[in-house]
């Protein structure tokens, strides 16, 4: 199978031919569809944090995707070849065509997104729930304060804070204003123009940090004792912790397949939303790649971009199209045909009918069989 690769330290990708895994009886082997670019990817590739993320040489990038189940592992229940899924991987990188990934971390794809909007999700969403729940112990009525609001993991942190009832306040560039009240949040503070701890008139009772630095230092300042402060980024000094009398969490990602369900079931509602502003073909990458790096926050020492600088691109994920198009629109129209309910007899053209819906005119992949049917 085909997959990008990192051969040694830096950004210089590869295109390789590599043996399609075997999958382990807990697994699943997944047809990649889509996969996304994260932060993380570049960071382990460049070996600037290889004490504290290690990679094996030479490395396949990637950290969530979404995809068609290929193959089931012997012990695996509740999944069959051609499911539809979405996931955070658990081992192997997701740049690539196959991916062996543990049953216990997908879950079902939701049938109203897309497979590029589906391969956005994992990762960012996962993240926030766990920052703002199992470690900031957000509860309805609570206030939190979100650093990085217009983010990636920000938005799904805005979204599900506000859903479950908590009063969320986001600190983002001034142009997300909008963005971000839109999606839940009561108060923006522009970062560029403000000291959040100058414009917050009470304490807050949870602090999820996604920005580190300077910001995670003041946030000490706007914390209720007895409160929350978990950053996705860098550790949280636990002396500081201590005088200030609150919590102190650097947090990582673990995910799981129940967490990731729930939150299927909140986009399928339209409760929350995906954010997707770029796709790229995987040939593509080092230009995804470009994009990512030129937004990255100065503070990874990775960035071309001062910290502060205005960015090129705007709020949300990049995406890398892993198969074709027409293999997305193909098995989008099964998932729909299936959710129809399959009527005897006019199985092809339901089939067909669901492809039409989900093709723009100009991609029409059915215009021969629908003109004999
Ligand atoms: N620990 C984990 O398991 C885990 C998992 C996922 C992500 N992460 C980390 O979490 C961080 C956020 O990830 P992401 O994917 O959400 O990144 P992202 O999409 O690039 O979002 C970062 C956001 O922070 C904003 N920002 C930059 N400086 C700021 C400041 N001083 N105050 C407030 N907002 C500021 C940026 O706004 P502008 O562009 O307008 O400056 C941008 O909207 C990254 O460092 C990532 O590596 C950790």
């Amino acid at each position: 199978m085909k997959a990008v690769r990192v051969l040694e330290y830096g950004w210089q990708l590869v295109f390789d031919e590599v043996p399609t895994p075997t999958i382990a009886a807990d697994e699943v082997l997944v047809k990649v569809t889509s996969t996304a670019v994260n932060h993380v990817d570049l960071v382990k590739a460049s070996g600037v944090a290889r004490q504290v993320l290690p990679i094996d040489l030479p490395w396949i990038p990637g950290h969530e995707f979404s995809g068609v189940v290929d193959q089931i592992g012997s012990d695996v229940a509740g999944y069959a070849p051609r499911d539809a899924v979405f996931g955070a991987t658990s081992g192997m990188g997701s740049y690539t065509e196959y991916v062996a990934v543990k049953a216990a971390v997908i879950a079902r794809k939701p049938s109203n997104l897309s497979f590029e909007e589906a391969a956005s999700v994992p990762v960012a969403s996962q993240t926030a729930w766990h920052g703002i729940f199992t470690h900031g112990h957000l509860e309805k009525g609570q206030t939190i304060l979100i650093h990085g609001g217009a983010g990636a993991v920000g938005a799904y942190a805005v979204q599900l804070a506000s859903h479950a009832g908590a009063n969320v306040i986001a600190t983002a560039s001034g142009d997300d204003e909008a963005y971000l009240k839109s999606i839940g949040a009561s108060l923006v503070i522009d970062y560029r123009e403000a000291k959040f701890e100058r414009v917050l008139r009470e304490k807050v009772d949870v602090v999820f940090d996604l920005v580190g630095g300077d910001t995670q230092k003041r946030s000490f300042l706007v914390l209720k004792e007895g409160g929350y402060l978990v950053s996705a980024v860098q550790p949280v000094s636990q002396e500081e912790a201590t005088k200030h009398h609150v919590s102190g969490t650097m947090m990582k990602l673990a995910p799981s397949g129940d967490v990731l369900g729930r939150i299927a079931r909140l986009l399928e509602e339209g409760t929350v939303r995906p954010d997707v502003a770029t796709v790229y073909p995987l040939e593509e990458v080092a230009q995804a790649w470009k994009d990512i790096a030129e937004n990255l926050p100065g503070a990874h020492g990775l960035s071309p971009r001062a910290p502060g600088a205005a960015r090129t691109q705007s709020h949300g994920k990049i995406v890398l199209r892993v198969a074709s198009r027409e293999h997305d629109v193909r098995t989008r129209a099964h998932e729909l045909y299936l959710a129809r309910g399959a009527q005897p007899g006019r199985e092809l053209e339901d089939w067909l009918q669901a492809a039409r819906e989900l093709t723009p005119n100009r991609e029409r992949i059915d215009s021969k069989a629908s003109t004999t049917s």
